[in-house]
């Protein structure tokens, strides 16, 4: 008692006898320095030894946010050395769960969802980017009968009229947009350049609003909706997922382009019902009119206006990314981009040189263009976090990571856990080459490649209904681009639809290299785009073989 008084005595005399700019100083360097102090105590105490092991950290709150935020990919193949399978991250005050290998995946990915909650995970993100009522802004049914409702939209006899549409859009772009200046002169000695990324997402939204989103939504395209639809995409980005509302431009300028969005939808959804004649348009507005939830309730326009926003934003950079991806790693290897080209030309090029549009049921023929596409997929998912909430304590089966023989991890209620493929699709324990992007794996027939998709996608084995039809379950598959589980992609088909017919127009139509090294991946962005500089060289294929 005599000690603590003379200290309190001495401290009073002290601050008595300071200025109050020093004692503020002081408390400035020495607070964050006593969280440091206290934060790497609280690490290095005795731990609850059911809880998953801690990722170690210096700054509090801070966590590993910078190890996870610039490669999260080599950051949990660090941690799983360091940890194990099952380790717990604190990213910027959350605690975040990770799962990894297979049985980590179909851990979360199976995972029941009214504990592990995708809507709690992620609606602050969402709801202010696609509107009330739809996708994560609605009980998790609700979620999959809207699911259901665009699963009806896209169905095989509007994906057979979507081919041509896409292709025509492709050539057009290559007609008119500046990148391919030197394609339009018709000059093929010349090579020209563009960046794969601003080319690649410009024709997938122009793509994308042909034929899912529709005829008004691809004329406003071209009108003032390209800066409405930059505002919005700006407010989806990791900054907004971990602060859902901040007093910033770009938190302004989402909330108003959600609203110009939304109305825009709603009056092409009012004039459509006006003038009567929804049925002949093969896009998903003219599906989702009409239809109806099982307790009878008709779904509203402004959900409609706001299940296109939320398709129109889950397609755009997925798709994108991908797309960027393959013609990278296509312009790498120029004799993969023949294979490429020589299947075309088998397939679709007439004896005048001349070529045959493409129709559906031949896309899904084309086994070199699947091989590369699903190899991108496998290095380069754009999704490479999968999270959900954690709405209970949840226990870790014993055969994915323990603490002892006869102990369980217990992750508590609260954490975020997180999934993801992007690690065991490259896991270096699981694939050949991991890292090298090599499509011709897809190809043979008792390779880890074929086991990963026939546990993913297999036609004949366990299929589940969620509320939005039957699909294969693939949770525990190393291989899942597309997630797994009750909310598993419904848009596969169109990106494979989309993807294969923009490749495979382009590559009828340029020679394709890359001048530089590949492109490193962004990882700062929600989808992990390639960094700049990101340049494809093109050079115009001989005229007489131009359609
Ligand atoms: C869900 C990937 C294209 C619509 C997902 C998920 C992934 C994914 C990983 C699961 C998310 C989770 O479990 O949290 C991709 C990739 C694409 C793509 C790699 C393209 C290459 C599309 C397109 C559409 C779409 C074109 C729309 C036409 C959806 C929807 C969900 C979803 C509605 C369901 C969300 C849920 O149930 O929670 N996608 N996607 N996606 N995607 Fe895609």
């Amino acid at each position: 008692h005599a000690v603590l008084s003379s200290y309190v005595a001495h401290v009073r005399e002290f601050v008595a006898n300071s200025s109050t700019s020093y004692l503020v100083a002081l408390a400035l360097v020495n607070i964050p320095l006593i969280s440091i102090a206290l934060n790497v105590l609280f690490q290095l105490l005795p731990r609850d030894k059911s809880r998953p092991p801690l990722v170690w950290h210096w700054i509090p709150v801070f966590g590993s946010a910078a190890g996870y935020g610039q490669d999260p990919i080599q950051f949990f193949l660090d941690c799983r050395e360091k940890y194990g399978n099952v380790f717990t991250f604190v990213l910027l005050g959350r605690r975040v769960t990770v799962a990894l290998g297979p049985e980590g995946n179909n851990f979360i990915m199976g995972g029941k969802h009214t504990v592990m909650s995708a809507e709690d995970a992620y609606t602050h993100l969402t709801t202010p980017v696609f509107g009330k009522d739809v996708v994560y802004d609605c009980p998790n049914e609700m979620l999959m009968e809207q699911k259901k409702f665009v699963k009806f939209g896209l169905r095989l006899e509007n994906f057979r009229a979507y081919v041509s549409m896409i292709e025509d859009e492709v050539i057009q772009f290559m007609n008119k947009d500046s990148s391919f200046r030197i394609f339009q002169m018709n000059d093929i000695n010349e090579w020209g350049r563009f960046d794969v990324l601003d080319a690649v997402s410009e024709i997938t939204i122009l793509t994308a609003s042909r034929t899912l989103q529709g005829r008004e939504v691809r004329e406003a395209i071209n009108k003032n909706y390209a800066q409405v639809f930059a505002d919005l995409d700006g407010g989806f980005t990791p900054l907004h997922w971990l602060f859902p509302n901040l007093p910033l431009p770009s938190y302004r300028k989402r909330d108003l382009a959600q609203k110009k969005m939304s109305d825009l939808y709603i009056d092409i959804i009012r004039k459509r019902r006006e003038a009567g004649n929804t049925s002949d348009e093969v896009d998903m507005i003219a599906s989702l009119c009409n239809q109806k939830y099982r307790n009878g309730k008709v779904l509203e326009d402004h959900e409609i206006a706001h299940i296109m926003i939320a398709l129109l934003m889950a397609g755009q950079h997925t798709s994108s990314a991908t797309g960027s991806w393959i013609l990278l790693h296509l312009a790498q290897r120029p004799e993969i981009v023949e294979e490429v080209y020589q299947e075309q030309v088998k397939h679709f090029r007439n004896p005048d040189g001349t070529w045959r549009s493409m129709e559906y049921e031949d896309i899904r023929q084309l086994p070199v263009l699947d091989c590369v596409i699903r190899e991108t997929l496998r290095m380069h998912p754009p999704i490479h976090s999968i999270m959900r909430k954690l709405r209970d304590d949840v226990v870790v089966p014993q055969t994915l990571a323990s603490p002892s023989e006869d102990g369980s991890y217990v992750v508590p209620k609260g954490d975020m856990v997180l999934s993801s493929a992007a690690v065991s699709q490259v896991d270096p324990l699981l694939w050949r080459n991991s890292f090298e992007w090599d499509p011709s794996r897809w190809a043979d027939p008792e390779g880890v490649a074929q086991q990963a998709f026939k546990q993913y996608d297999d036609e004949n084995g366990a299929k589940v209904d969620f509320g939005f039809g039957l699909v294969s379950k693939g949770t525990e598959s190393p291989y899942q681009p597309f997630g797994a589980g009750r909310h598993r992609c419904i848009g596969e088909q169109f990106a494979y639809l989309q993807l294969s017919t923009v490749v495979a127009t382009l590559i009828r139509r340029v020679e394709i290299k890359l001048e530089t090294d590949m492109p490193k991946p962004n990882y700062q962005t929600m989808i992990t785009l390639p960094k700049k500089p990101r340049n494809i060289c093109y050079r115009r294929r001989e005229f007489e073989q131009q359609a």
